[in-house]
Parts: structure tokens; sequence; C-alpha cells
């Protein structure tokens, strides 16, 4: 037995023990920084002379380490040993392979703040953000291993006298994950383990900003007693190794989490059948959000305020359930907007490793330019309320910015920014509210802050997005408690941390035994 599942608790820093805890824990990564990665194939360890290197984007000139790129000769090596432990893998109990999620996320709770400070060195992640990527990591270990536990002898059907029915989940085979850099942690770990556990072997390339981090996790995947091939570690670009894999006759499935443009791309190359496939491959494909926060007239201000704050600018906005739009009611309008520029004006902007940061950098050089693009667009189309500027000399900063009066079809309304950017549009009753916020192509998160328990009621219906909140902001989700995954042009709302996510990658099968 088991004990019920419950979401891994969050550092409270202002307590003197675990401050000096996490202070360790950086003082301690930041004497790793520098070191090469090898690429992991079927347990060996493989170095090759091309390399990506991961740099602090909180300081472009430090170097977090360099990792072995895989090319499509080591790739299909890795599709070779995929292929063969997925025989014994396939085979083992799922209480074995279970365990062996139970015991990694024993290992990465004791080595959480570890974990955290290569977050905040690799990704720019502060603290807080950091430590709640490793709590989520963990909770990600704990609950896919009991939703194995729950499928591990089917579900019930019916037999007659004269039979007996049994309805089972077989693992696919051999499936690609493809993770993202901005919950490096969690969604990388979230994606490999929920089809591992489910008895499919997994090709993991990380993305190229955060692989240093990934391979910490193997190591704790390899300590917790997975056996060699379950998971090969083969980092390399999307345009060589992902292209290649996507489209192997042998991969079953593809777990990926990232941009509209890769995700898509995916999409239709998964689904053309080539020489030697028999199968369909299924795809989970998580993509971006352009997410929404309703303020109505009848809500309260300072939870609209925090909830605004919190979600757009928390991690520099680069999350997939950010806030960059706000839709309004007239009558509070412009009070709302000066509470939000007041407390964001106060936000510390600073290198993630300082107890004071709360927001620091952004990941890379590309998208730092995309974000100031975007931002001069903003200009031309709305009015800057605070912010609009940046500094790259030393690390990827940008400062928090917001614009008012934003046509709710201006392109800052209507594309992924990925940056700490919020427009904020204007309108007149609940109805025009719901409208605008259903204004994109994406559908991802979305939050309204009301008293009006009906407005609630109509949002609950009409505000169409994968996950809604109701006072509160509209990013934070946790594994098990709000299972994450949205609608439209957001994805295939696959649920991470939901009822069910295992299945997608798992077949039913049925056998009849008539006597
Ligand atoms: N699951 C995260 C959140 O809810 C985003 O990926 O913020």
């Amino acid at each position: 037995m088991v004990v019920p599942y419950t979401h891994e608790p969050f550092t409270d820093f202002t307590v003197k023990e675990n401050k000096q805890a996490i202070e360790e824990a950086i003082q301690y990564v930041k004497g790793q920084l520098g070191k090469d990665y090898p690429l992991i194939i079927g347990g060996e360890r493989i170095a090759t002379e091309d390399k990506i290197t991961s740099y602090n984007p909180a300081n472009h000139s430090e170097i977090i380490g360099t990792v072995s790129k895989a090319n499509q000769d080591l790739a299909e090596q890795a599709m070779e040993k995929a292929q063969e432990a997925f025989k014994t893998w396939s085979r083992w109990t799922p209480e074995a392979r279970a365990n062996v999620l139970f015991r990694a996320a024993a290992i990465s709770r004791r080595r959480k703040h570890e974990f955290s400070a290569w977050m905040v060195y690799e990704i720019g992640k502060p603290w807080k953000e950091a430590d709640a990527d490793s709590a989520e990591a963990i909770d990600f270990l704990e609950f896919y291993a009991r939703q194995m536990l729950e499928y591990k002898d089917g579900a019930e059907i019916n037999s007659r006298p004269i039979e007996h029915n049994a309805f089972t989940y077989l693992p696919l085979g051999v499936g690609v994950t493809v993770s993202p850099w901005n919950l490096p942690f969690a969604i990388m770990a979230g994606t490999t383990v929920g089809p591992m556990v489910a008895g499919n072997t997994i090709l993991l390339k990380p993305a190229s900003l955060t692989p240093v981090i990934t391979y910490k996790f193997m190591e704790v995947l390899e300590e917790a007693g997975m056996p060699k091939g379950v998971v090969n570690f083969i980092p390399g670009s999307g345009s060589d190794i992902g292209d290649y894999l996507v489209e192997h006759p042998k991969t079953r499935f593809i777990n990926f989490t990232g941009s509209k443009e890769v995700g898509t791309s995916i999409y239709e190359k998964a689904a053309k059948i080539q020489p030697g496939q028999n199968f369909l491959k299924k795809t989970a494909i998580e993509m971006g959000g352009k997410d929404t926060i309703i303020v109505d007239r009848e809500g309260n201000l300072d939870i609209a305020t925090d909830a605004i704050v919190q979600s757009a600018f928390g991690f520099s906005g680069q999350k997939c359930s950010a806030c960059s739009r706000v839709v309004a009611h007239a009558d509070v309008y412009e009070e709302l907007i000066e509470r939000v520029k007041a407390k964001t004006e106060e936000l510390t902007i600073d290198a993630p490793q300082h107890a004071s940061t709360y927001m620091g950098p952004v990941c890379e050089e590309s998208a730092f330019d995309k974000i100031l693009e975007y931002i001069e667009i903003g200009k031309s189309e709305a009015t800057l309320v605070t912010g609009g500027t940046g500094d790259k000399s030393e690390g990827y900063f940008v400062k928090p910015t917001i614009f008012k009066d934003a046509d709710p079809n201006a392109r800052i309304m209507q594309e992924e920014i990925f940056g700490p950017v919020v427009a904020f549009s204007k309108a007149n009753d609940i109805d025009e509210l719901i409208d605008i916020a259903n204004n994109t192509d994406y559908g991802l998160t979305g939050a309204i802050i009301s008293d009006n328990r009906d407005h609630l009621e109509k949002a609950r219906h009409e505000f169409h997005v994968g996950n809604l909140y109701f006072n509160r902001g509209c990013t934070a989700a946790i594994v098990g408690y709000q299972p994450f995954g949205g609608f439209k042009m957001s994805g295939t709302d696959t649920k991470a941390g939901g009822p069910g996510y295992i299945l997608h990658f798992m077949e039913p099968k049925t056998v009849c035994d008539q006597f």
C-alpha cells in the first residue's frame, strides 16, 4: 500500500534554516559550473566533439556546462537501445516500475535545493520559482507512480456466464520526449516518467538551454534503479535529431511541450506514415498560451492586482500559463491599472541567486530581442504605462512592462511574447469581458476576478480555456490538484498531472475467453 498523494510543500525561505540550505546549495552548484557532460545511450556515457554550451542568462559570460550533442547516427543507436530495453522494461511489474519513480522522488526530495540551485543558474529562476519547479517534478514522480498502480489491472468490464472478458493496458514501445526550458525540471521529468512508468522506453531530447539539469535528473533515475536504455539522454538540434526521431518509423509516440511553431510541425510530421511503419503515432503536444485575466466590476482589486502582477511577471512571464492580457470592466479599469503599475514598480529585478530578487532575466539573447521588438510594436499599438526597456550588457534583463488601451485585435493582444509584458483592454459588461478573453487562437489558462457568482458561473461555461481560475492568478497549477493543459492552439490538452494522463501512452486490449 502507498500513502495517498499530496503535493510537495513549497519552501518558506523566510525560515532561517531554509534560507541557509538554499544558499549552501547555490554555493555548491557554483562550484560545479563549467563541467562537461556526455550523452547517455543504453546506460553508456558517450562524449562527442560537437557540444551544446549552456550559459547563465543572468551573466552570459558564465558557462553552466558543456554537453555532448547527438547526431542522427547516435539517435539511431539510442533508438536501438530503447527498443531492446523495451523488451524487459515492459515486462517489469507495474509495481516494480512505480517503485523506480518513488525512489527517484525520494532522491529528488533530498536533493531538492540542489536542483533548484541548478535552475537558478541555468535558466535564471528566482528561488521561489525554482523551488516550485523542483516541487512539481517530485509531484509528477509521486503522482504518475500511483497512477500506474491504479491502472495495473486494467478496467472493469462485463462478462457473461459463457465467457471471461478482460481489459488491460499495454505500453506502446519507444517514444520521444521533447521537453521545454521554462520548467526544465518539472515538465522535463513529468513528460519523461509518465510514459516511462507505463512501460515505454524513452528518447529524451531536452531543451538546448537546459541540458545540464536534465543530465542531473538522469543521475537520479539511474540511482533509483532505472535499467539501462529505459531513458536515453540525447540533447541535439530539433532540425537534425528532433525531426529524424519524430519521423522515425519505429517511434510510437511523441510527448512534446514547447512552442506552437515546433508543436504544429511535429504534429504534421508524426501524422505521415513512413515506409515500414504499421501503426499510427500518438502525439501529446502542449504549446503556448495568450492567457487573460478578467477583472469584473464587482472584482476585489487587491486580489486582482496581486493576481496580475504574479501571473504576468513571475519567472519573467516565461510560462505558457503567464498572464499577458487583462480585460477589465470600464468602471474599475483606471484604478486597477494604477494599482498594478505601483506594485510592478516595486518589484526587484536582479540576478536570481539573491534572496531579494523577484524577477530575473529572460532565457537568452534571441528571446530578449524578440521581447523588445514586441515592446516597440506595443508602443505603436497602445499606451506604455511602465517598463518598456531592457539591458543585455551582462544578462538578459527586461523591465516588467505594462500597456493600456490595447485593441483586443492588436498584435500584443494576440501573439505570444513569452516575456514580462502585459496589455490591458477595457470592456463594458460581462459578455464583452468574456468575448475579448476568448478572442485568441489559444485556450490555455484564464482567470476571472469577481464577487458576482452569476458572472463566475457564466465564465465557467463560456470562458474557453483548459485551466480556469476564479479569484486568483492564472499560473501555478499543482499536479493532481489542477491538471494542466489547454484548448485550441494551446495543444492536445493531455492534462499533465491529471486523471488518465498515462493512458495517452498505452493501448487498451480486450481479451474475451469463451468457455
Ligand atoms: N503548469 C505551469 C503553471 O500552471 C505552467 O507550465 O504555471
